[in-house]
């Protein structure tokens, strides 16, 4: 049998373990998935493990998407530039690190039709998760992004030509009321917080959360009230979980699986 992990602090809230597993049986796959609950400092025994067999691949989530690179023996091309790994695996005895969440996100985008050109793009953010999503959007052709984060020091670090750092304490000063706003930061994940003031929100926005714990972030809530475009982190989550499972099986296996089906599971395992 196989064995995958989830890597991280928190990882309670994480939905993984019980979508890999769906996959695993409706696929008839002899393989188990688990959350483990990591300090930073047991990285390198995970990544032994995954070097003596004894675990398969793993998916890295908050806080270590950018702490475990060191760790690695090399990392793909493209999750060297965004610079963030959330999907490790064995290849030729090295231990490889790569990125699905910013497959995850631009999948989000086109199931639901969004279209980001043309629009003023804000980004909620600067840890891994957002990494990934800049580069998902600056592939898009989005050539000019707000990047708002509590640490401005942060943000400064990801400013380019296409990405300008701010302080979310600014975001009243740079929110537009057609702004498309995507937040990356942990704020509303099991909590009924919100990363900016909710009198920002506007029914002409489009407001997408990465979080799907809950389903229905404070931000999505009042957006879903007002009446504007909102897209909670299910599908960015399944997208990038089924990119991972390609990657350690080596071969299409999503391509197998029944994504509707397995959305409304997940969506009734949130209830
Ligand atoms: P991930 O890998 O999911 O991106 P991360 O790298 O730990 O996780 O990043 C978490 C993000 O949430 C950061 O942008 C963080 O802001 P800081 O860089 O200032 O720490 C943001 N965040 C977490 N808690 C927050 C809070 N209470 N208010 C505002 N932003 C918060």
């Amino acid at each position: 049998m196989k064995l995958f992990a989830l890597i991280g602090s928190p990882v309670s809230h994480s939905l993984s373990a019980i979508m890999h597993q769906w996959v695993f049986n409706s696929l008839d796959l002899d393989a188990k998935y688990v959350k483990i609950q990591s300090e930073e400092n047991e990285l390198p025994t995970i990544i032994q493990k995954i070097k003596n067999g004894k675990l398969n691949g793993a998916n890295i989530t908050i806080p270590f998407k950018e702490s475990i690179i060191k760790y690695l023996d090399e990392i793909n091309p493209r999750a060297k530039s965004i610079g963030a790994v959330n999907c490790i695996l064995k290849s030729d005895s090295k231990i490889i690190g790569n990125n699905t969440d910013w497959y995850g996100f631009s999948m989000t985008l086109k199931n639901n039709d969004i279209n980001l050109l043309d629009r003023e793009v804000i980004v909620l953010g600067a840890g891994g998760s957002a990494k990934s999503i800049l580069y998902a959007l600056k592939g898009m052709g989005v050539q000019k992004i707000f990047l708002l984060n509590r640490s401005i020091d942060k943000a400064k670090t990801l400013q380019d030509e296409y990405i300008s750092a701010h302080s979310l304490d600014d975001a009243e000063g740079i929110i537009q009321a057609d702004s498309i706003i995507i937040n990356t930061t942990s704020v509303g994940m099991q909590s009924a917080q919100a990363p900016i003031d909710l009198g920002l929100i506007h029914k002409n926005q489009v407001l997408i959360d990465i979080i799907y714990t809950p389903l229905e972030t404070s931000i999505l809530k009042f957006g879903n009230q007002i009446g504007a475009l909102t897209v909670n982190g299910l599908d960015m989550f399944i997208h990038q979980g089924l990119a991972s499972l390609d990657l350690w099986f080596g071969s299409s296996v999503s391509t197998q699986v029944n994504f509707p089906k397995l959305k409304t599971y997940l969506e009734s395992e949130l209830c």
